[in-house]
Protein backbone atom coordinates (compact mmCIF):
# COMPACT_ATOMS: atom_id res chain seq x y z
CA UNK A 1 0.00 0.00 0.00
CA UNK A 2 2.43 2.65 -1.27
CA UNK A 3 -0.61 5.75 -1.98
CA UNK A 4 0.08 8.52 0.17
CA UNK A 5 2.34 11.46 -0.07
CA UNK A 6 4.20 12.26 3.51
CA UNK A 7 4.81 15.24 4.05
CA UNK A 8 7.98 15.42 5.88
CA UNK A 9 8.94 18.45 8.83
CA UNK A 10 11.20 19.27 11.17
CA UNK A 11 10.12 20.78 14.60
CA UNK A 12 13.15 22.34 16.71
CA UNK A 13 11.96 20.69 20.52
CA UNK A 14 13.11 24.07 22.10
CA UNK A 15 10.19 25.76 20.30
CA UNK A 16 7.71 23.29 19.38
CA UNK A 17 4.83 26.70 18.58
CA UNK A 18 5.14 26.39 14.35
CA UNK A 19 3.42 25.85 11.09
CA UNK A 20 4.39 22.40 10.70
CA UNK A 21 2.87 21.74 14.50
CA UNK A 22 -0.23 23.42 13.48
CA UNK A 23 -0.70 21.53 10.11
CA UNK A 24 0.24 18.03 11.95
CA UNK A 25 -2.61 19.23 14.09
CA UNK A 26 -5.15 20.01 11.35
CA UNK A 27 -4.43 16.88 9.68
CA UNK A 28 -5.23 15.22 12.63
CA UNK A 29 -8.43 16.78 13.05
CA UNK A 30 -9.60 15.78 9.72
CA UNK A 31 -8.78 12.34 9.87
CA UNK A 32 -5.64 11.83 8.60
CA UNK A 33 -2.11 10.08 10.27
CA UNK A 34 1.01 11.72 11.74
CA UNK A 35 3.77 10.36 13.39
CA UNK A 36 5.58 12.38 16.22
CA UNK A 37 8.21 12.03 18.43
CA UNK A 38 7.57 11.09 22.29
CA UNK A 39 10.48 10.61 25.43
CA UNK A 40 9.57 7.02 24.40
CA UNK A 41 9.42 6.24 21.04
CA UNK A 42 7.77 7.51 17.59
CA UNK A 43 4.16 7.35 18.13
CA UNK A 44 1.63 7.27 14.65
CA UNK A 45 -1.40 9.33 15.60
CA UNK A 46 -5.21 9.84 14.57
CA UNK A 47 -7.98 11.79 16.34
CA UNK A 48 -8.93 9.02 18.90
CA UNK A 49 -12.06 9.94 18.58
CA UNK A 50 -12.72 9.28 14.58
CA UNK A 51 -13.25 5.53 13.77
CA UNK A 52 -12.22 5.27 10.43
CA UNK A 53 -9.01 7.35 11.09
CA UNK A 54 -7.80 4.93 14.02
CA UNK A 55 -8.60 1.91 11.31
CA UNK A 56 -6.14 3.53 9.10
CA UNK A 57 -3.54 3.47 11.63
CA UNK A 58 -4.24 -0.51 11.87
CA UNK A 59 -3.43 -0.82 8.04
CA UNK A 60 -0.59 1.52 7.54
CA UNK A 61 1.02 -0.98 10.12
CA UNK A 62 -0.30 -4.26 9.43
CA UNK A 63 -1.17 -4.37 12.78
CA UNK A 64 -3.97 -6.69 14.16
CA UNK A 65 -6.81 -5.81 14.66
CA UNK A 66 -7.00 -6.91 18.42
CA UNK A 67 -4.16 -5.18 19.78
CA UNK A 68 -5.75 -1.76 21.50
CA UNK A 69 -4.16 1.28 21.21
CA UNK A 70 -3.16 3.65 23.82
CA UNK A 71 -4.98 7.29 23.62
CA UNK A 72 -2.49 10.06 24.08
CA UNK A 73 -3.70 13.72 25.99
CA UNK A 74 -2.13 17.16 26.69
CA UNK A 75 -3.63 17.63 29.80
CA UNK A 76 -5.23 15.52 33.52
CA UNK A 77 -8.42 17.55 32.41
CA UNK A 78 -9.04 15.33 29.33
CA UNK A 79 -9.33 12.43 31.70
CA UNK A 80 -12.78 12.55 32.93
CA UNK A 81 -13.80 12.91 29.06
CA UNK A 82 -12.35 9.10 29.01
CA UNK A 83 -13.33 7.33 31.78
CA UNK A 84 -15.66 8.06 34.92
CA UNK A 85 -13.34 6.38 37.37
CA UNK A 86 -10.35 8.05 38.85
CA UNK A 87 -9.25 6.32 42.18
CA UNK A 88 -7.03 7.85 44.59
CA UNK A 89 -4.64 5.67 43.60
CA UNK A 90 -4.52 6.64 39.85
CA UNK A 91 -4.87 10.22 40.76
CA UNK A 92 -1.42 9.63 42.91
CA UNK A 93 0.03 8.03 39.84
CA UNK A 94 -0.79 10.98 37.61
CA UNK A 95 0.54 13.37 39.90
CA UNK A 96 3.39 11.38 40.11
CA UNK A 97 4.68 10.37 36.55
CA UNK A 98 2.66 12.53 34.36
CA UNK A 99 3.68 13.47 31.66
CA UNK A 100 6.09 10.63 31.22
CA UNK A 101 6.55 7.00 30.12
CA UNK A 102 3.52 5.46 32.29
CA UNK A 103 0.42 4.41 30.58
CA UNK A 104 -2.94 4.11 32.61
CA UNK A 105 -5.63 1.40 31.79
CA UNK A 106 -8.77 2.80 33.24
CA UNK A 107 -12.62 2.10 32.22
CA UNK A 108 -13.35 3.40 29.25
CA UNK A 109 -16.63 6.01 28.63
CA UNK A 110 -18.58 4.75 25.76
CA UNK A 111 -17.09 7.32 23.74
CA UNK A 112 -13.96 5.96 23.08
CA UNK A 113 -14.60 4.24 19.95
CA UNK A 114 -14.13 0.41 20.40
CA UNK A 115 -11.90 0.11 17.23
CA UNK A 116 -9.52 2.36 19.56
CA UNK A 117 -9.38 -0.70 22.87
CA UNK A 118 -10.07 -3.59 19.99
CA UNK A 119 -13.17 -3.89 21.76
CA UNK A 120 -12.03 -3.77 25.70
CA UNK A 121 -14.30 -1.92 28.30
CA UNK A 122 -10.86 -0.15 29.22
CA UNK A 123 -8.89 2.42 27.39
CA UNK A 124 -4.72 3.31 27.82
CA UNK A 125 -4.02 6.48 28.66
CA UNK A 126 -1.23 8.77 28.99
CA UNK A 127 0.34 12.23 28.84
CA UNK A 128 3.65 11.99 26.66
CA UNK A 129 6.74 13.86 28.29
CA UNK A 130 7.89 15.65 24.60
CA UNK A 131 7.16 19.50 24.01
CA UNK A 132 6.43 18.51 20.31
CA UNK A 133 3.98 16.05 20.93
CA UNK A 134 2.05 18.38 23.95
CA UNK A 135 1.97 20.56 21.05
CA UNK A 136 0.84 18.45 18.22
CA UNK A 137 -2.17 16.79 20.58
CA UNK A 138 -3.40 20.77 21.49
CA UNK A 139 -2.82 21.79 18.28
CA UNK A 140 -5.27 18.85 17.24
CA UNK A 141 -8.09 19.77 20.33
CA UNK A 142 -8.88 16.20 20.14
CA UNK A 143 -7.00 13.29 22.44
CA UNK A 144 -4.46 11.36 20.30
CA UNK A 145 -4.41 7.12 19.63
CA UNK A 146 -0.85 6.29 19.01
CA UNK A 147 0.65 3.15 18.97
CA UNK A 148 4.73 3.04 18.01
CA UNK A 149 5.31 4.14 14.57
CA UNK A 150 7.09 1.06 13.43
CA UNK A 151 5.82 -1.53 10.91
CA UNK A 152 3.99 -4.31 13.17
CA UNK A 153 6.60 -6.64 14.29
CA UNK A 154 9.66 -4.21 13.75
CA UNK A 155 11.67 -2.57 16.43
CA UNK A 156 9.74 0.78 17.56
CA UNK A 157 11.23 3.30 16.17
CA UNK A 158 13.55 6.49 17.98
CA UNK A 159 14.20 8.87 15.10
CA UNK A 160 12.29 10.07 12.33
CA UNK A 161 14.03 8.10 9.92
CA UNK A 162 13.15 4.86 11.01
CA UNK A 163 9.50 5.58 10.93
CA UNK A 164 10.18 7.11 7.30
CA UNK A 165 11.85 3.96 6.79
CA UNK A 166 8.51 1.78 7.51
CA UNK A 167 5.87 4.39 6.78
CA UNK A 168 6.53 6.45 3.62
CA UNK A 169 4.14 6.35 1.13
CA UNK A 170 0.83 4.91 3.97
CA UNK A 171 1.08 7.97 6.42
CA UNK A 172 -0.04 11.68 5.82
CA UNK A 173 2.98 13.17 8.20
CA UNK A 174 6.55 12.82 9.75
CA UNK A 175 7.42 15.42 12.42
CA UNK A 176 10.67 14.96 13.15
CA UNK A 177 11.78 16.01 16.81
CA UNK A 178 14.82 14.79 16.95
CA UNK A 179 16.24 11.28 18.47
CA UNK A 180 13.75 9.90 21.43
CA UNK A 181 15.27 10.22 25.04
CA UNK A 182 13.94 7.09 26.62
CA UNK A 183 14.15 4.54 23.82
CA UNK A 184 12.17 1.91 24.68
CA UNK A 185 8.33 2.52 24.97
CA UNK A 186 5.94 3.34 28.45
CA UNK A 187 5.24 1.20 31.20
CA UNK A 188 1.65 -0.07 30.77
CA UNK A 189 -0.24 -0.49 34.08
CA UNK A 190 -3.97 -1.66 34.70
CA UNK A 191 -5.44 0.42 37.68
CA UNK A 192 -9.03 -1.31 36.94
CA UNK A 193 -7.93 -4.13 39.13
CA UNK A 194 -6.77 -4.80 42.90
CA UNK A 195 -4.07 -4.81 43.40
CA UNK A 196 -3.31 -2.84 40.23
CA UNK A 197 -0.98 -4.69 37.70
CA UNK A 198 2.22 -3.66 35.68
CA UNK A 199 1.25 -5.47 32.07
CA UNK A 200 4.12 -3.90 30.20
CA UNK A 201 7.78 -2.98 31.56
CA UNK A 202 8.90 0.24 30.20
CA UNK A 203 9.83 3.96 31.07
CA UNK A 204 8.50 4.03 34.75
CA UNK A 205 10.35 0.89 36.91
CA UNK A 206 8.25 -1.48 39.08
CA UNK A 207 10.30 0.17 41.93
CA UNK A 208 9.13 3.86 41.10
CA UNK A 209 5.47 2.84 41.12
CA UNK A 210 5.57 0.53 44.41
CA UNK A 211 7.07 3.61 46.03
CA UNK A 212 3.70 5.27 45.24
CA UNK A 213 1.29 2.59 45.44
CA UNK A 214 2.71 0.06 47.16
CA UNK A 215 2.58 -3.27 46.12
CA UNK A 216 1.71 -4.00 42.54
CA UNK A 217 1.74 -7.19 40.23
CA UNK A 218 3.34 -7.84 37.49
CA UNK A 219 1.78 -9.38 34.54
CA UNK A 220 4.40 -9.75 31.97
CA UNK A 221 2.64 -13.11 30.12
CA UNK A 222 -0.13 -10.88 30.55
CA UNK A 223 -2.26 -13.40 29.93
CA UNK A 224 -5.24 -13.73 32.20
CA UNK A 225 -6.31 -16.97 34.27
CA UNK A 226 -9.27 -17.63 31.69
CA UNK A 227 -6.61 -17.75 29.36
CA UNK A 228 -7.62 -14.09 27.80
CA UNK A 229 -4.80 -11.85 27.10
CA UNK A 230 -5.29 -8.79 29.77
CA UNK A 231 -2.79 -6.39 27.13
CA UNK A 232 -3.32 -8.42 24.02
CA UNK A 233 -0.36 -6.28 21.87
CA UNK A 234 1.83 -8.92 24.13
CA UNK A 235 0.76 -12.06 22.10
CA UNK A 236 3.02 -11.04 18.86
CA UNK A 237 5.93 -10.95 17.30
CA UNK A 238 7.57 -7.74 18.19
CA UNK A 239 10.95 -5.84 17.91
CA UNK A 240 12.16 -8.26 15.65
CA UNK A 241 15.04 -7.42 13.19
CA UNK A 242 15.39 -9.74 9.66
CA UNK A 243 18.53 -11.22 11.42
CA UNK A 244 18.32 -14.23 14.22
CA UNK A 245 18.79 -12.36 17.72
CA UNK A 246 20.42 -14.03 20.62
CA UNK A 247 20.46 -12.81 24.14
CA UNK A 248 23.17 -13.85 26.41
CA UNK A 249 22.91 -13.35 29.87
CA UNK A 250 23.99 -14.19 33.60
CA UNK A 251 25.58 -12.51 36.56
CA UNK A 252 29.04 -12.67 36.13
CA UNK A 253 29.92 -10.59 32.60
CA UNK A 254 33.07 -12.10 32.08
CA UNK A 255 30.78 -15.70 31.33
CA UNK A 256 28.76 -13.62 29.39
CA UNK A 257 32.06 -12.15 27.16
CA UNK A 258 33.51 -15.80 26.81
CA UNK A 259 29.82 -17.58 25.62
CA UNK A 260 29.12 -14.85 22.87
CA UNK A 261 32.76 -14.50 21.81
CA UNK A 262 32.76 -18.61 21.54
CA UNK A 263 29.22 -17.86 19.63
CA UNK A 264 30.95 -15.87 16.89
CA UNK A 265 33.73 -17.81 16.14
CA UNK A 266 31.08 -20.79 15.83
CA UNK A 267 28.85 -18.66 13.54
CA UNK A 268 31.89 -17.50 11.59
CA UNK A 269 33.30 -20.80 10.65
CA UNK A 270 29.80 -21.39 9.37
CA UNK A 271 30.01 -18.39 7.33
CA UNK A 272 28.02 -16.04 8.69
CA UNK A 273 28.08 -12.56 9.47
CA UNK A 274 27.52 -11.69 12.90
CA UNK A 275 26.97 -8.01 14.63
CA UNK A 276 27.08 -7.67 18.42
CA UNK A 277 24.61 -5.30 20.66
CA UNK A 278 27.39 -4.40 23.16
CA UNK A 279 28.06 -2.76 26.38
CA UNK A 280 30.53 0.01 26.31
CA UNK A 281 32.58 -1.97 28.28
CA UNK A 282 33.15 -4.63 26.69
CA UNK A 283 32.51 -3.95 23.19
CA UNK A 284 36.12 -3.13 22.50
CA UNK A 285 36.98 -6.86 23.40
CA UNK A 286 35.03 -8.66 20.47
CA UNK A 287 36.02 -9.83 17.13
CA UNK A 288 32.81 -9.57 14.61
CA UNK A 289 32.01 -8.21 11.30
CA UNK A 290 29.86 -5.60 13.64
CA UNK A 291 29.99 -4.71 16.83
CA UNK A 292 27.56 -1.84 18.20
CA UNK A 293 28.10 -0.30 21.17
CA UNK A 294 24.89 0.36 22.83
CA UNK A 295 25.31 1.89 26.54
CA UNK A 296 26.80 1.74 29.65
CA UNK A 297 26.20 -1.02 32.74
CA UNK A 298 26.52 1.89 35.11
CA UNK A 299 23.71 3.98 33.47
CA UNK A 300 21.18 1.29 31.89
CA UNK A 301 19.54 4.14 31.13
CA UNK A 302 21.77 4.87 28.13
CA UNK A 303 21.09 1.21 27.34
CA UNK A 304 17.60 1.74 27.18
CA UNK A 305 17.69 5.04 24.43
CA UNK A 306 19.97 2.67 22.32
CA UNK A 307 18.20 -0.35 22.25
CA UNK A 308 15.85 0.25 18.72
CA UNK A 309 18.51 2.03 17.65
CA UNK A 310 21.04 -0.50 17.70
CA UNK A 311 18.74 -3.75 16.47
CA UNK A 312 18.12 -1.56 13.63
CA UNK A 313 21.94 -0.14 12.61
CA UNK A 314 22.59 -4.04 12.97
CA UNK A 315 19.98 -4.99 10.39
CA UNK A 316 21.38 -2.41 8.36
CA UNK A 317 24.62 -3.55 8.20
CA UNK A 318 23.11 -6.83 6.89
CA UNK A 319 24.31 -9.28 9.76
CA UNK A 320 22.64 -12.71 9.84
CA UNK A 321 22.62 -12.77 13.52
CA UNK A 322 22.42 -10.19 16.11
CA UNK A 323 23.91 -11.42 19.62
CA UNK A 324 23.03 -9.33 22.86
CA UNK A 325 24.47 -9.16 26.06
CA UNK A 326 21.79 -9.52 28.55
CA UNK A 327 21.23 -6.79 31.91
CA UNK A 328 20.27 -7.40 34.86
CA UNK A 329 16.62 -7.35 35.17
CA UNK A 330 15.93 -3.87 38.14
CA UNK A 331 15.04 -0.97 37.45
CA UNK A 332 14.79 0.17 33.63
CA UNK A 333 16.53 -3.18 32.94
CA UNK A 334 13.43 -5.24 33.17
CA UNK A 335 12.05 -3.54 30.65
CA UNK A 336 15.35 -3.55 28.56
CA UNK A 337 15.66 -7.78 29.13
CA UNK A 338 11.63 -7.78 28.06
CA UNK A 339 12.21 -6.03 24.64
CA UNK A 340 15.73 -8.13 23.78
CA UNK A 341 14.02 -11.55 25.01
CA UNK A 342 11.07 -10.70 22.31
CA UNK A 343 13.47 -9.41 19.81
CA UNK A 344 15.25 -13.12 20.41
CA UNK A 345 11.84 -15.06 20.17
CA UNK A 346 12.60 -16.38 23.41
CA UNK A 347 16.51 -17.42 22.07
CA UNK A 348 18.33 -16.46 25.29
CA UNK A 349 21.60 -18.53 26.88
CA UNK A 350 21.84 -18.28 30.68
CA UNK A 351 25.54 -18.64 31.21
O1 LIG B 1 5.61 4.71 24.85
C1 LIG B 1 4.59 4.26 24.34
O2 LIG B 1 3.72 3.65 25.01
C2 LIG B 1 4.39 4.48 22.83
C3 LIG B 1 4.28 5.97 22.57
C4 LIG B 1 3.96 6.29 21.13
O3 LIG B 1 3.33 6.51 23.44
N1 LIG B 1 3.25 3.76 22.36
C5 LIG B 1 3.22 2.41 22.27
O4 LIG B 1 2.04 1.91 21.75
O5 LIG B 1 4.13 1.69 22.60
P1 LIG B 1 1.87 0.40 21.27
O6 LIG B 1 0.56 0.38 20.57
O7 LIG B 1 3.05 0.00 20.47
O8 LIG B 1 1.74 -0.42 22.57
C6 LIG B 1 0.59 -0.29 23.39
C7 LIG B 1 0.48 -1.40 24.37
C8 LIG B 1 0.14 -2.72 23.70
O9 LIG B 1 0.86 -3.77 24.33
C9 LIG B 1 -1.36 -2.83 23.94
O10 LIG B 1 -1.81 -4.16 23.94
C10 LIG B 1 -1.49 -2.18 25.32
O11 LIG B 1 -0.57 -1.10 25.28
N2 LIG B 1 -2.85 -1.65 25.55
C11 LIG B 1 -3.49 -0.65 24.91
N3 LIG B 1 -4.74 -0.48 25.38
C12 LIG B 1 -4.92 -1.40 26.36
C13 LIG B 1 -6.00 -1.74 27.23
N4 LIG B 1 -7.16 -1.11 27.19
N5 LIG B 1 -5.80 -2.75 28.12
C14 LIG B 1 -4.62 -3.40 28.18
N6 LIG B 1 -3.58 -3.12 27.37
C15 LIG B 1 -3.70 -2.14 26.47
MG1 LIG C 1 4.44 -1.04 19.45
Amino acid sequence: MIDKETTYVKVNPDSPSSEGVREAGRILREGGLVAFPTETVYGLGASALNPRAVAEIFKAKGRPDDNPLIVHISDKNQVPDLTDEITVQTGRLMEAFWPGPLTIVLHKKPVVPDVVTAGLHTVAVRIPDHPVALEIIKAAGVPVAAPSANSSGKPSPTTAEHVLRDLEGKIDMIVDGGACRVGLESTVIDMTSEPPVILRPGGISREDIEGVLGHVETDINQVSSTGTPRSPGVKYKHYAPKAKVIVVTGDDYAKIFARIAELVSEYRSAAKRVGILASAEMARGYCADEVFPVGSRTRLETVAQNLFYGLRFLDGADVDVIIAEGYPETGIGSAIMNRLIKAAGGRVIYV
